[in-house]
């Protein structure tokens, strides 16, 4: 279980590794890896050259290569994420760059925990959706190998379109050697993942009133863990626009800008505060967001990983079948949502009441749902730091946030 934040730090590290190295005690590395530490190159020479009967490639090294596992150490955004700790932390650098001793203890990516507690345990293993298996039996080494029922593809995709595109883009600074169209089939492939049977968005009971318009917008989540999961950079939120008969915008929560900002966050304005969970949202500037925030030790909402003292928002959508009310520490529902009785298991459902006395005639609702792996105030907090790896994060981030975050749901609805 990855109880430190410095869990963090290992899990990506070993990363490039291969199964059977993180079981091993590391004793020593090379470039290679040593005896305990063996590199993908060992493993590619026979688990590659593999066909299905039906002529899909199925290479393990192939498919594997283009997933963000493979890239994480080149990862910018981790490699500056790792220099903030050191220098936030001069007394622990060794240790965080060791990945060697536990420094706090806040759960900081606990999906199988997250899983664990949902309904998903009876029926979907997280091999089902990271490692879909191919139906027809097919060999899985050119050496030797015999057709095996289910071999499960090793493409581990997760959320980050974003970065395998910045892994991309970067690619020459960055020492990737991917062929440029495998890492952008991949990040194809984890947006197509993000977009179907992720989640759902309806908008139900919609009503005018004579100050305005009412209505209820209801999310589903069809993951199997909390949505968004993993590092807690990742949001996902509501974007709902009001527009009038004539086309005029006369209400809109949750716009993204070119920057990768939310309109209406207060943590994206002010890194010392942070958006609250709704249950209803009456004003453009109120927006839901599920995400998680922590706070340090004093209580100001911070980034940065060692830092981290306590979740005092954690209201990511929960997995079908999660109970909130008895869900461990780790994996608590934190804030408003807590309490809110529209916020359970599989979803969540926020109640707008917007005022909109001048608008005539028919109004057109529309909701988004979007998912953003790397929120603008994960980003821009490393701009603080005067070291090449966090300015180098910033720029890329700054370059390339327009294509930060997509759209996982989306529903319409008129009314006259
Ligand atoms: C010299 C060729 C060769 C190399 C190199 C090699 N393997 Fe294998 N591997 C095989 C063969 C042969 C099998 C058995 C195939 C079968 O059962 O059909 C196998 C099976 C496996 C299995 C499945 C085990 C099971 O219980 O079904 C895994 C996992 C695996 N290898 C991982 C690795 C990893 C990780 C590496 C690199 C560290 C690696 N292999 C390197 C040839 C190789
Ligand atoms: C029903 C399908 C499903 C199951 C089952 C599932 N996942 Fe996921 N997983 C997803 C989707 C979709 C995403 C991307 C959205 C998100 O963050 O929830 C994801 C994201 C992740 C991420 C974050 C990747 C990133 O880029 O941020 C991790 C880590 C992860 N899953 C691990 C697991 C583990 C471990 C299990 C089993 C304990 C599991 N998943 C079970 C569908 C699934």
């Amino acid at each position: 279980m990855a109880t430190g934040a410095v869990g963090l730090l290992l899990l990506v590290q070993a990363g490039p590794a291969e199964v059977r190295a993180q079981t091993a005690p590391q004793t020593d590395r090379g470039d290679r890896g040593g005896p305990s530490f063996q590199t993908s190159y060992e493993c590619v020479a026979c688990h590659n050259g593999l066909t299905t009967p039906t002529g899909e490639n199925v290479s393990i090294g192939v498919n594997w290569r283009a997933s963000m596992m493979a890239q994480s150490a080149r990862d910018p955004y981790w490699q500056g994420a790792v220099r903030r700790e050191t220098i936030d932390h001069p007394m622990h650098t060794a240790a965080i760059e060791d990945e060697s001793r536990v420094v706090g203890t806040l759960p900081e990516q606990v999906p199988y925990l997250e899983w664990q507690h949902s309904a998903f345990r009876e029926d979907q293993s997280c091999q089902a959706c990271h490692m879909p298996a191919v139906t027809e039996p097919t060999p899985i080494t050119s050496v030797v190998g015999e057709p095996r029922e289910r071999l499960g593809r090793h493409t581990f995709l997760g959320g980050n379109f974003f970065m395998l595109r910045m892994l991309n883009r970067y690619r020459a600074d960055l020492g990737v050697t991917v062929p440029p169209q495998e890492l952008e089939a991949a990040a194809r492939a984890t947006e197509r993942q993000l977009q179907t049977d992720t989640a759902s968005v309806d908008i139900t009971t919609t009503a005018r009133t004579a100050a305005g318009i009412e209505f209820a917008v209801s999310v589903t989540s069809g993951v199997g863990h909390k949505l968004p999961t993993g590092y807690p950079s990742r949001r996902v939120w509501l974007h709902v626009t009001i527009r009038d008969a004539s086309g005029r915008t006369v209400f809109e929560s949750g716009a993204v800008a070119p920057d990768g900002a939310i309109a209406g966050n207060d943590n994206d304005a002010d890194a010392t505060v942070y958006e609250r969970h709704y249950q209803e949202i009456r004003a453009a500037d109120e927006v839901q967001i599920y995400e998680s925030v922590m706070t340090d030790a004093d209580g100001v909402v911070t980034t940065g990983l060692l830092r981290g003292a306590r979740y005092v928002k954690d209201n990511r959508l929960l997995p079908r079948g999660f109970d909130k009310t008895t869900a461990s520490d780790d994996i608590a529902v934190r804030g408003r949502a807590d309490a809110d009785p529209d916020f359970l298991a599989g979803g969540d459902r926020v109640r707008y009441v917007v005022d909109s006395p001048d608008a005539a005639g028919s109004l057109m609702i529309e909701a988004e749902l979007r998912y953003q792996p790397i929120g603008y105030r994960w980003a821009q907090n490393l701009g603080e730091y005067d070291a090449v790896e966090t300015k180098r994060f910033v720029s890329y981030y700054d370059a390339t946030a327009a294509g930060s975050s997509l759209v996982l749901a989306h529903s319409s609805a008129l009314v006259e």
